[in-house]
């Protein structure tokens, strides 16, 4: 732990508990996904994709993806944020290119945490023009549900619901760095 780590708010094993429960729920999903499909999911299928959003969410679907036994490939794709001086003003920008075969396939979106929801939404319009068999939102984290205050996007699957606080590790980083730590922290703020 560094020096600007306040305190640990998740720690590895209950992390890895719940994205176990995640990979389980996520495969099931799919699988009778691909069965309404008419797809055997045992079949020699390419029917489903991971798209982790970078590069926040690299952690979280390295994990995620061992635990759902399942035939998938993976593409990624990145977004920056930009914040703004007010909440309305921050957005996502898409960084580079978005993969551009998507369309018929069940795709999975990846992202470390869900906050304002701008990059989300960007990216599931994005996705949408592809028409993908079907779109899944999955984060590890969700901030502000408590405050009431509406997402722009809607995750289907969340791993913890957490407050307003600014948090690290598991993917997630303050100024570049503290991605790599296993637990979820909260930032020493004005030190
Ligand atoms: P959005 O506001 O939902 O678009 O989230 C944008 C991005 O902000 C996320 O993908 C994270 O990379 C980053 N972010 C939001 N809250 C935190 C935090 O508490 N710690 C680190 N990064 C965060
Ligand atoms: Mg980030």
């Amino acid at each position: 732990m560094g020096p600007e780590i306040a305190r640990i708010l998740i720690d590895r094993q209950t992390i890895a508990a719940r994205v176990r429960e995640m990979g389980r729920q996520l495969s099931a999903d799919l699988e009778a996904d691909l069965r309404k499909d008419g797809v055997d999911p045992a079949s020699n299928h390419d029917r489903v994709v991971m798209m982790p959003i970078l590069t926040g969410g690299i952690v979280f679907v390295a994990d995620l993806m061992r635990e759902m036994p399942l035939k998938l490939s993976m593409r990624v794709v990145t977004v920056s944020s930009y914040p703004g001086a007010t909440t309305k003003s921050k957005g996502a920008a898409l960084r580079g290119a978005l993969p551009t075969d998507l369309g018929g396939r069940h795709v999975v979106v990846v992202d470390d945490i869900l906050d304002s929801g701008h990059t989300l939404a960007l990216i599931r319009e994005l996705v949408l023009e592809q028409n993908p068999a079907s779109l899944r939102l999955c984060v590890m984290l969700r901030k502000n549900v408590k405050r009431g205050e509406a997402h722009d996007v809607h995750a289907n699957y969340v791993g913890f619901d957490i407050e307003d606080e600014f948090v690290v590790g598991y993917g997630l980083d303050y100024d570049g760095f503290y991605r790599n730590l296993p637990e979820i922290g909260v930032v020493k703020l004005g030190e």
